[in-house]
């Protein structure tokens, strides 16, 4: 991320007569300063600022992509709104299951007869889904309406793609197989002043048998220590005192670096930047999650207490055909020298009902572990063909009847867990950062806990983006009510 007085002083010294530079990221700026021509152009023929809207599908990673390309827009001079009404529009898209997919053609229904009232109305997609060639074929016959199609490894290029999309008529499609460029230095707009994810790594390489991810995030590849540290030292500068390190894999950063560092050396040094207060992860794979780690996690003052640990299915026989790469056996141990090292952690997961060759009896193997780990929350999903992974041809899929049926005792499991996890901490003080004034009551405010578990409390915004010590009075399942502890 550029802070805006460097990148702007930068882009004084552009001229935009010359050719733009091959070399990244001048080239990008040479193309914001292009753009905010072609905007400030468009806006004085409108007699009103041109307005932006991104709308985000899935996971963190994409959250964050979206802070990039909503920075690169306000850079060159739209004006961000909430309603898919604005001048521009774009889809950041998942495509992890069939469900996602849907969502976005449906939308783009919607979009084809906006467009028809608005002329000026341009139409972007990127993202995960963008990465199938299935998926652009399907554009190109039925939505060719649309203006801008680009995927995953080339989002640094919004600007010239921008400029490119409104120097043409049709629709401008820009997709790369996979890269080994990592593009840094470019704005950011971020959601929350006081916390921020940063990426550590982008891709994955582990090729889980029914996930999409490697192939349209691409291999996995480390960003250098030191431009994660720098990053997350100018966030903190900015304000941040909570930071989510992201990549699809985190156990497995640094493996490939020239000079190999570990996650949990990596979490050492961001341990040290002064000023900052919290810090979390996202994704752990159980196979990669090491002792260091665990240790590291232990002797933290920063690390949170939760730890999101995927199991996917509790039987060896789905999880070898699903090539987790870890038995029932190995899982289960891994989860409790975990609760046994840091007894005050909130563990969660994430598990597929219906994979190929699922029984019931596999089904109950997973309801073992739900009640043997005892999860503080779980996200289930049924199982989604998608194509080109290996799983999408495999034999003996499951019938509907039997994944609902495994999936409502799968759902009672998991919510008898959290149940028995939840109001663990009541009559506790603790920290929670405050993020926003409750929806529903605007004489509460809403934080997080250190184990991610929400608190409403009395409070105004003046506690926004604050650490402050609450009392947890009452349980209510998923979040508690508390009162902010004075000392007396
Ligand atoms: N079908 C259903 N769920 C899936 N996930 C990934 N791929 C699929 C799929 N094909 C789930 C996994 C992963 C989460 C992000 O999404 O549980 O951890
Ligand atoms: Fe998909 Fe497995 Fe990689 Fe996670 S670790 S992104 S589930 S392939």
């Amino acid at each position: 991320m550029i802070k805006n007085e460097a990148l702007e002083s930068i882009l004084e010294t552009i001229d935009l007569r010359n050719d733009a530079p091959a070399e990244e990221p001048l080239r990008q700026y040479y193309f914001m300063k292009k753009a905010r021509e072609i905007v400030s152009d468009k806006s004085r023929r409108l007699g009103r600022r041109l307005t932006a809207d991104g709308e985000t599908f899935g996971c963190q990673m994409n959250a964050k992509d979206s802070e990039k390309l909503i920075g690169i827009l306000k850079n060159i001079g739209f004006e961000m709104i909430d309603s898919e009404e604005a001048d521009l529009v774009f889809y950041n898209t998942c495509t992890v299951r069939d469900n996602a997919n849907q969502r976005v053609y449906g939308r783009l229904g919607l979009m084809h007869s906006m467009k028809k009232k608005n002329p000026h109305k341009k139409i972007a997609l990127c993202g995960c889904m963008m990465q199938e060639p299935s998926v652009i074929e399907k554009l190109q016959k039925s939505y060719p309406f649309v203006d801008l199609v680009f995927g995953t490894h080339n989002i640094y290029k919004f600007a010239e793609l921008l400029v490119a999309m409104y120097s043409s008529d049709g629709m401008i499609i820009d997709i790369w197989k996979d890269t080994d460029k990592i593009v840094e230095d470019l704005p950011a707009q971020r959601k929350y002043s006081f916390k921020s994810g940063v990426n550590i790594m982008y891709g994955c390489n582990n090729f889980c048998s029914y996930c999409i991810v490697p192939y349209v995030r691409g291999r996995e590849r480390s960003r250098d220590p030191t431009d994660i540290l720098r990053e997350i030292e100018q966030l903190v500068s900015d304000g941040v005192v909570e930071v989510m390190l992201l990549g699809q894999n985190v156990n497995s950063y640094g493996k490939t670096l020239d000079t190999p560092v570990s996650f949990a050396e990596l979490l050492r040094e961001v341990e040290k930047i002064e000023g900052l207060e919290r810090i979390r992860f996202m994704t752990s794979h159980p196979k990669d999650l090491s002792d260091e780690l665990i240790d590291v996690m232990k002797n933290s003052k920063k690390i949170c207490r939760h730890l999101h640990l995927p199991l996917q299915a509790g039987s060896t026989k789905i999880l070898t055909a699903m090539n987790r790469r870890y038995t029932k056996e190995q899982y289960l141990e891994l989860a409790h020298k975990i609760r046994r090292e840091i007894p005050d952690i909130s563990l969660t997961t994430d598990i597929i009902v219906g994979f190929p060759g699922e029984t019931a009896a596999d089904v109950d193997e997973t309801i073992e572990v739900v009640k043997e780990v005892e999860y503080d929350n779980a996200f289930t999903f049924i199982y989604s063909k998608r194509t080109g992974t290996p799983a999408a041809a495999m034999q003996n899929p499951v019938t509907d009847e039997e994944i609902k049926e495994n999936f409502d005792r799968l759902l009672k499991a998991v919510q008898e867990t959290a149940k028995k996890r939840a109001g663990r901490l009541t009559g506790q003080i603790q920290s929670a950062l405050v993020e926003e004034i409750n929806e529903h009551d605007s004489a509460l405010v809403s934080g997080r806990l250190s184990n991610n578990t929400i608190v409403h409390f009395p409070g105004d915004a003046s506690l926004i983006g604050k650490l402050t010590d609450v009392r947890l009075k009452e349980s209510h399942g998923f979040y508690y009510i508390g009162e902010i502890e004075t000392g007396n």
